[in-house]
């Protein structure tokens, strides 16, 4: 078949062959796309209430994350705590006072953990605040601040994070240190 081809079809071939390359590309450009929009949506957490940072500022940390600085995990607060101070919702919207009721008949309002290690990696708190001095933003960014939940931790955990200060701060960065 080949060797009966015309001059003409011999020069269509690579226009045609480039065309083809361009649908695939734009076919796989489309689908990393749809991937990376999947795996971002998947990542991103919505809180069950419009907690603002900012409106408690002035606070200690530890009054709602209870093990910051004297536990291996932080913690995320339990409803009673905020009905310390709330007696009822501090917002006003309609959601916000569905949710807030369904949290006072159950006791309940369950916030989402943003950062995590996977269970193979042992990381403590304590160490790292009480005993390392260092500030809840080195490696969660500015929370402090925010004025409504964030969908994605403000820092990324990553291996790569840990292994840089250990190394700086000459700790070891034996696997075995973190890796348990
Ligand atoms: C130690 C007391 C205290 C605790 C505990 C506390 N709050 Fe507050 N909260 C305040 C104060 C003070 C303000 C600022 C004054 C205000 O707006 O009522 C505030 C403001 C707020 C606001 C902002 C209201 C606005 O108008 O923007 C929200 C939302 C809120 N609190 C939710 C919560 C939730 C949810 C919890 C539990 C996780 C909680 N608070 C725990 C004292 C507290
Ligand atoms: C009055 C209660 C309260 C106080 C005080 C408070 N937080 Fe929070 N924090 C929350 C709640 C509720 C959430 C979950 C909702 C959200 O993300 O806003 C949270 C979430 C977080 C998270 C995300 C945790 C995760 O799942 O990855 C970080 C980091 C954090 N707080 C840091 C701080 C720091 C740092 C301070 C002190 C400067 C602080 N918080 C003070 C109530 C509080
Ligand atoms: C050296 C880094 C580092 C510092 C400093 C740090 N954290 Fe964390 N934090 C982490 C990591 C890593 C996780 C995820 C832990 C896990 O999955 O066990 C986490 C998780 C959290 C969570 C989610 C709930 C939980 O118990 O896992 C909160 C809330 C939190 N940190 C608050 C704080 C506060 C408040 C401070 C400052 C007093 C602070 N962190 C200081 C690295 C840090
Ligand atoms: C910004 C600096 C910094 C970052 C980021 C950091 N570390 Fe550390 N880490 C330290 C220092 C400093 C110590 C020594 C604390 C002490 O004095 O005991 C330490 C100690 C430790 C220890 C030893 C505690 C023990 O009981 O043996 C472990 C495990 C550890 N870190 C794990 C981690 C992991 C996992 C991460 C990342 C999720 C991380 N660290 C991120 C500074 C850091
Ligand atoms: C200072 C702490 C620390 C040290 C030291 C450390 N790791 Fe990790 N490692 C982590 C954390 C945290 C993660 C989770 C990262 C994430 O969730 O993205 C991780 C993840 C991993 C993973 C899972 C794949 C990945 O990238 O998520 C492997 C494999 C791994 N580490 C191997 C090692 C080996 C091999 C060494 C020694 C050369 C080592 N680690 C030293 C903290 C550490």
């Amino acid at each position: 078949m080949n060797t009966v081809e015309t001059t003409d079809n011999a020069q269509e071939r690579p226009a045609r062959r480039k065309s083809l390359t361009v649908i695939l590309f734009s076919i796989l450009g489309l689908l990393v796309g749809f991937w990376g929009y999947r795996a971002v949506e998947a990542l991103q957490l919505t809180q069950p209430y419009k907690f603002n940072h900012a409106a408690h500022y002035t606070m200690d940390c530890a009054i709602c994350h209870s093990g910051a600085r004297s536990e291996v995990h932080s913690g995320l607060p339990p409803f009673s705590t905020c009905q310390k101070c709330h007696a009822t919702s501090p917002l006003k919207d309609k959601e916000a006072l569905k949710v807030w009721q369904e949290a006072t008949a159950t006791g309940e309002l369950r916030w989402r953990k943003l950062a995590s290690t996977p269970d193979h990696v042992y990381f403590s708190h304590l160490r790292h605040t009480k005993f390392a001095k260092l500030e809840c933003q080195t490696c969660h960014g500015d929370m402090a601040t925010r004025k409504s939940p964030p969908m994605l931790p403000m820092k990324r955990v990553s291996m790569k994070a840990c292994r840089d200060c250990h190394r700086e701060k000459h700790q070891s960065t034996d696997c075995a240190r973190c890796h348990r």
